[in-house]
């Protein structure tokens, strides 16, 4: 018998409308550099980025906005791909001036949450939580804290009572008093912050410049709120490692090593093996499979994949790749963009450059450059070769030695391999050729012509042997010295 769901309870309210907002128009001048801030790389990021992704697992791109002001123009080239929105803050009078940047573009949502872009370590997990605080408190402003070991440097966050949950202040570290710096207030404001927005803005032009560095701070909201009876509260973050912020270069490799230590934490937590973890460099947006084994001083870069039961050998540095289960990366081999098929065995010392792609169980082996090619399945090229713009068949096998030339000093040509060719050592392919399915070349030939299916093809001077030349030879020196 069919028995009626009981109809949900109309829905009067809708949920509420979320914007994030970055904070990423500063300049970023203790770094001493052209580059902005937010765009320095941790983890093979920018900065901003890492923020983007974190806020992307939050929000939809299209309710993300950077505010951006110092070399607007490149940050925004930087990471428009995200599909996100751009407020520009032409003038960078502070944290609370950004926010009087933004009234218009946020004016068609409820809250804010804002984020620092130059605070990479977030984690959508944290910004989750101030989201979900800051509705449950139905605040006017939420803010994170933090309990670092070492406050200093960070504003200060000034409670009602001690145990109070309503804040009623963020005090800068510069403008402490002397009382307040006795009191030694340990709790820090992290600089991510949920605000509802209408009343962040029916009050944000009450913020003043009067302060040491005559800006507009964000953070004087908390009192300027507080005072007015509008409810700001905070919620500590659960790891004050996330919090930290980048001003120095000192702080980039800082946060670059706990970043990829986190990194290699997931990925031996999925099932990756890594032997000395603390020599691999492995960027945020690397994936691979269990059971695949990682030696010491590997690098994965980019958008690297790795499937199941991989081998990655000492010295190896793979970016932007692909490779599928049970390949063996022997040491020393660099790829970049290369795709590489299951039980493919790559190196020692090969180096797979853009477009390269290597067949199911086929062979790369020492010494090999390859680039732009496809090298079909169970084919090889074990030794000191150099194959570029070149689609070679399936069980082909491609002697020491051999060179495509592809390159007329103008323009570059396509060498085309059939399957089951046996090209021999030192043999120079110049390009275009085709040789057919299964034909063979002699060693150390110089091919300039296509070699039709199942032939033989030899391009090299006849050799000549001279009967007792060298004796003669010896035995006319040896006589000429006496
Ligand atoms: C800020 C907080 C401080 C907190 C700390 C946490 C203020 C006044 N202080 O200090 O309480 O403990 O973060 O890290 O907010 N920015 C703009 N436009 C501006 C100024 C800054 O977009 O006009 C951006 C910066 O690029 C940066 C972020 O805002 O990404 C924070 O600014 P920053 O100057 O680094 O603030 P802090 O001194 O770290
Ligand atoms: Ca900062």
């Amino acid at each position: 018998m069919k028995t009626r769901k009981p109809s949900k309870p109309q829905q009067f309210n809708a949920p509420p409308r979320f914007a994030v907002a970055i904070l990423a128009a500063g300049k970023g001048t203790r770094l001493k550099s052209q580059l902005p801030k937010v765009l320095h790389q941790i983890g093979g990021k920018p900065l901003l980025q890492h923020v983007i992704d974190a806020a992307r697992q939050i929000v939809p791109a299209k309710d993300i906005f950077a505010i951006i002001g110092h070399e607007a123009e490149r940050v925004k080239e930087a990471v428009a791909h995200s599909g996100i929105g751009f407020v520009l803050q032409k003038e960078q009078l502070g944290t609370g001036h950004a926010l009087m940047m933004s009234r218009q573009t946020l004016a068609g949502y409820d809250h804010v949450l804002v984020l620092s872009g130059d605070a990479p370590l977030i984690r959508a997990a944290t910004i989750a939580q101030l989201r979900d605080y800051h509705l449950q408190q139905n605040a006017a402003m939420t803010l994170l804290s933090a309990l670092p070991p070492d406050p200093f440097g960070y504003g200060r966050v000034l409670r009602k009572a001690k145990s109070s949950a309503l804040v009623t202040a963020i005090v800068e570290e510069k403008s402490l008093t002397p009382s307040q710096r006795k009191a030694h207030l340990r709790e820090i404001n992290a600089g991510f912050y949920a605000f509802a927005v209408k009343p962040l803005y029916s009050h944000i032009d009450r913020l003043k410049t009067e302060n040491t560095h005559h800006e507009f701070y964000l953070t004087d909201m908390a009192a300027i709120l507080s005072k007015s009876n509008s409810k700001v509260v905070a919620t500590a973050a659960a790891d004050d490692m996330e919090v930290l912020g980048i001003n120095t270069r000192v702080e980039l490799a800082r946060l670059d090593a706990m970043l990829r230590d986190r990194k290699c934490h997931e990925l031996m937590l999925s099932g990756v093996t890594i032997f000395r973890p603390e020599t691999c460099v492995i960027d945020a947006d690397v994936k691979v499979a269990p059971d695949t084994v990682i030696e010491p001083s590997v690098q994965l870069l980019g958008s690297t994949k790795i499937g199941a039961n991989c081998l990655i050998r000492s010295f190896s540095v793979i970016q932007n790749s692909t490779l599928g289960e049970n390949v063996l990366v022997r040491p020393g081999c660099i790829l970049d963009e290369a795709q590489v098929a299951n039980g493919a065995l790559l190196g020692p010392y090969s180096h797979l450059r853009p477009g390269s792609e290597i067949g199911e169980g086929a062979h790369v082996g020492n010494f090999v450059e390859t680039k732009k090619i496809k090298l079909g399945k169970g084919s090889k090229a074990n030794h000191l070769t150099y194959l570029g713009d070149a689609e070679i068949g399936a069980g082909v096998n491609i002697g020491a030695g051999t060179i495509t030339c592809n390159y007329d000093g103008v323009n570059k040509h396509q060498t085309i391999i059939g399957d089951g060719v046996f090209v021999g050592s030192d043999t120079t392919l110049v390009a275009p050729i085709r040789l057919g399915n299964g034909a063979y070349v002699g060693a150390a030939s110089c091919l300039t012509e296509d070699v039709p299916d199942d032939s033989l093809a030899v391009a090299r001077a006849r050799q000549m042997n001279k009967d007792g030349w060298a004796k003669a030879k010896r035995e006319q020196m040896a006589a000429k010295k006496r």
